[in-house]
């Protein structure tokens, strides 16, 4: 039978891992090996697994994929060509296990050091990074400084709100936690509000929600925190770096 793959969000958990595919590490003869797919920025990711290369002498043999992972996540894992997969985001996660690509892993330290929140009830996957979507806003013209995601469909901020596709993940999974929290018909009424509030139809990546709050196009918009930092830095006069 082809050896399925562990698929884990985070490199870092590879350090404290006793999982079968450290086993399997063990057990082959010569420098041990493991094969790495990733949908992380190669500039991000890359410095953690060659300090996890240090560390426990394990080469890693990484492909960085780009655009939609599926097909090749799907040929390759099926290949047995994939021993862990990091994933950027959680709906990659879902439904590489939804198409039965992965299998537990019942390692201790991984339970243990992971709550039970963050990782997969049959132990597919363990989270070890998050990040959130945030509410950025027109200093200027808009006073309030704390808000809920319900509040974007409120009457107030008709014509004031900018987002990006509600098709695209980062939203498609705000909704799913609108619907896991409050109920589908109450995240339909939602997002049928935040249409009406929408200053424009959804159009770019986060950076160009922010950029749009700038200009006065729109006062709040919703973006992920990165974004942010990103943008604070270009400002400093660092290198730009395309939205993602
Ligand atoms: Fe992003």
């Amino acid at each position: 039978m082809k050896r399925r793959a562990h698929w884990m969000i985070a490199a870092i958990t590879l350090a404290t891992a006793g999982t079968s595919a450290s086993n399997h590490v063990l057990a082959q003869a010569g420098a041990p090996a493991l094969n790495v797919h990733t949908t992380r920025e190669k500039d991000l990711i890359e410095p953690l697994l060659r300090v996890f290369e240090g560390l426990t002498r394990v080469k890693l043999n990484v492909v960085y994929l780009t655009g939609d992972p599926s097909a090749r996540l799907k040929s390759d894992a099926t290949d047995g060509k994939v021993d862990i997969f990091i994933a950027s985001e959680l709906s990659q996660l879902v439904e590489a296990k939804n198409s039965g690509l992965t299998e537990p892993v019942g390692n201790a330290d991984l339970i243990d050091r992971v709550p039970e929140t963050w990782r997969d009830s049959e132990g597919h996957w363990f989270g070890l990074t998050r990040r959130v979507r945030v509410i950025a806003t027109a200093r200027e013209r808009v006073k309030q400084t704390a808000f809920t995601y319900e509040e974007l469909a409120d009457s107030k901020w008709k014509g004031k709100l900018c987002m990006r596709s509600g098709l695209h993940p980062y939203n498609v999974l705000l909704t799913a936690s609108m619907i896991e929290h409050k109920g589908a018909e109450a995240a339909e009424a939602w997002l049928r509000g935040l249409k009406v509030n929408l200053a424009r139809k959804p159009t770019g990546g986060d950076r160009d929600q922010i950029a749009a709050v700038q200009a006065g196009s729109c006062d709040v918009a919703l973006v992920n925190t990165y974004y942010i930092g990103g943008l604070q830095r270009d400002n400093q006069g660092e290198n730009q770096r395309q939205s993602g």
